[in-house]
Parts: structure tokens; sequence; C-alpha cells
């Protein structure tokens, strides 16, 4: 059976778009929720500065007294040296470094330029010994910048093979940063990496958005691709705060019900999952999206349950 691994990341993108500060213990319940639905991987928060997203400033404490399943894979994501130090003191295994490949976006988000930003990660991560974390390499802004507009694709490829010289193991988070991106484009877009670059040493994820209401649409067309690692977030809630017109991640709930509707294996509970979204939503409910929330109950988990007998048979 096909199997694609879906990365839960309202705990970040989703969190770190929320106003009003989320109390520590209820982040903590929605993650414990959110794992205990068989997520395999789970962006628990970041380690970025306080001032830049103040919602995420009690990550450590998040990371200290959650209650998670053993096995489960945690990653923080880290901006520069000091985010990547702090992780490493609270015992992160998988980061996730950030860089855009827009120039405006880096600017926006991380305050240097994308060759400042790139020296940086470079320096920080050819000092690391050989017990260094996991490594995400999250590039940004991949097909549109709020900015810039559409990016050519021969700038992704340039960060990519700059990612790949400087940390040689890897996994390279293709990031749809404002939702705009669509499916030829993804596609396009994988095609050339996965073809020139995927090794068992560098291998590729999608973190898409669902602003215009594409993210399941391209999810799909990265997974027929060969990308077997995509990111969602529970109620759809996301979005970059550095991102003007982006809204939230494509929901989890929508990426499993459609990768178990064809067949293809995530490994978790879609009826504790559609409970999980539900409560993770609840946070703020304004800038919550996805659709499979919003089918009767009963009807998503009948329509779930004859697709999985589908498969089975
Ligand atoms: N974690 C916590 N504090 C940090 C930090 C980190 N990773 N990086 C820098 N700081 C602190 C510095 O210690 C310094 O503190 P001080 O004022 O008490 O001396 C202060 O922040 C300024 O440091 P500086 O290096 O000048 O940062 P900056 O103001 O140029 O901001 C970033 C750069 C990268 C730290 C900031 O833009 C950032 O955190 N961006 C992350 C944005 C984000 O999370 N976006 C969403 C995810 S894509
Ligand atoms: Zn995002």
């Amino acid at each position: 059976m096909q199997a694609v691994e879906i990365v839960e990341v309202a705990p970040r993108d989703g969190f770190q778009a929320v106003k009003p500060f989320i109390p520590t213990e209820r982040k903590i319940a929605i993650i414990e929720e959110l794992a205990a639905c068989g997520v395999r991987r789970l962006e628990i928060g970041s380690f970025v500065s306080p001032k830049a997203v103040p919602q995420l400033a009690d990550t450590g404490e998040v990371l200290a007294r959650a209650k998670l399943p053993v096995g489960l894979r945690l990653q923080a994501l880290v901006p520069n040296a000091k985010g990547l130090e702090l992780a490493r003191k609270a015992g992160v295994a998988e980061v996730a470094w950030v860089i855009s490949v827009s120039e405006s976006h880096n600017r926006a988000n991380v305050n240097r330029s994308v060759e400042e930003s790139f020296r940086a990660f470079e320096e920080a991560w050819g000092a690391l010994g050989p017990d260094r974390p996991k490594l995400r390499f999250g590039l940004s802004t991949c097909f549109d910048c709020p900015w810039e507009g559409r990016i050519p694709e021969a700038a992704v490829i340039r960060c990519v093979e700059r990612a790949i010289a400087a940390a040689p193991e890897l996994e390279i988070g293709i990031c749809d940063t404002t939702g705009r991106a669509a499916p030829d484009h993804v596609g396009s877009l994988f095609a050339r990496l996965i073809a020139g670059y995927a090794s068992q040493a560098v291998t590729f994820a999608f973190h898409g958005h669902d602003t215009y209401g594409l993210g399941v649409a391209n999810a799909i067309e990265a997974f027929r691709q060969g990308v077997r690692v995509i990111d969602g977030a529970a109620g759809g809630l996301g979005g970059c705060p550095f991102a003007p017109g982006a809204a939230g991640n494509t929901a989890s709930e929508d990426l499993v019900f459609a990768f178990e509707h064809m067949g293809i294996s995530t490994g978790i509970r879609f009826d504790k999952l559609l409970d999980a979204a539900q409560h993770t939503a609840a946070v703020a409910p304004e800038q919550a999206g996805g659709k499979l929330r919003s089918v009767p109950r009963a009807r998503a988990l009948s329509g779930f349950a004859a697709a999985s007998r589908g498969v089975a048979a």
C-alpha cells in the first residue's frame, strides 16, 4: 500500500498566526490531542525572536511539559544560529531552518538578505559535529512572493543546490507560503527537483497554504511527483505573519481524507483528527479553514469508511 506522512504544523504555523496569546496549558492540550491521532511528526513551535513572534515564546516550556507518545518525531523552526542553539538546549532532535527564495520575504521574515541568511546557515551548520540534529531545510516563497510575484524555478533550484552543498543530508521543505501556487506549477517544480536532486540523503517535503482553495490539489500533485512528506495544520489554521494575504495551511483533516480516499495510507485516525481539528480551530475560529469540518460528521465519517473499505477489498 502506498503511504504519505502528514506532518502536523498547527502548533507552529497555526498558532503563530493567532494574535491573542494562547495559554501554554491550552497549547499543550491541543498538541497532546493531535499526537494521539497517530500523527508521526509534529512541528511543535519555533525558537525565534519573541519580539517577532510573541505567540511562540513558550515553545521551550511546551516541549518540556507536553506528554507525548514515544516515537513521535518533533521538529522546531529556527531562523538563525541563536535559534539553533536554543532548540538544541531544549533537546529538540529535528530543526526546520527557514530561508526564503525571495529577497523581500526573507527581509520581512528574518531581517536579512538571502545571501546573509545562507552565510549564517552555512557557518552554523558547518560548525556542528556528528551529533547534529536532523535537518528540515524550509524554503519559503518557492512559487510566489507577496511582493515579487511569481518566483522563477531557477531561483528555487539555486537555493536548493546551495542548501545541499552546506548540508548533504537533509529534507528540503518546498513552501507555497502564500497559497498562490497552482498544481501545474507544483508539478513542474517538483519534477525538476526530484529528477535533479532527490536521493537517499536528499528528500523533499511540500508545505502548502489553502488561500485560494488549491491546497489539497497541490498536495496531491506533489505526491504524484514523488513527494512523500506533506505538511498540514489541523483546522486549517496558519499563516506567516510576515506574508500579507496568506491564509491558513492546508487542513490536515482535508489532506488525510483526500489521501485515504485515494487508498494512500497516512497512519492517522481520521475520526480522532476531526475532533482535534475542531479543538484546534476553536483557538481562532475566524482564522480557521478547511472543508471537512463543515461536512456533517456522520457523513464525513461514513464517506471515509466507505473509501477505506474500498481499498481493503
Ligand atoms: N530566539 C530568541 N531570541 C533571538 C533569536 C532567536 N532565534 N534571534 C535573535 N534573538 C534576539 C537577540 O538575542 C537580540 O536580543 P536583545 O535585543 O535582547 O539583544 C534580538 O533578538 C535581536 O537580535 P538580531 O539578531 O538583531 O535579530 P533581528 O532583530 O534582526 O531579527 C530574527 C532577526 C531572525 C531573530 C527575527 O526576525 C525572527 O525571529 N524572525 C522569525 C520570524 C518567524 O518566525 N517567521 C515565521 C516562520 S516562517
Ligand atoms: Zn506556512
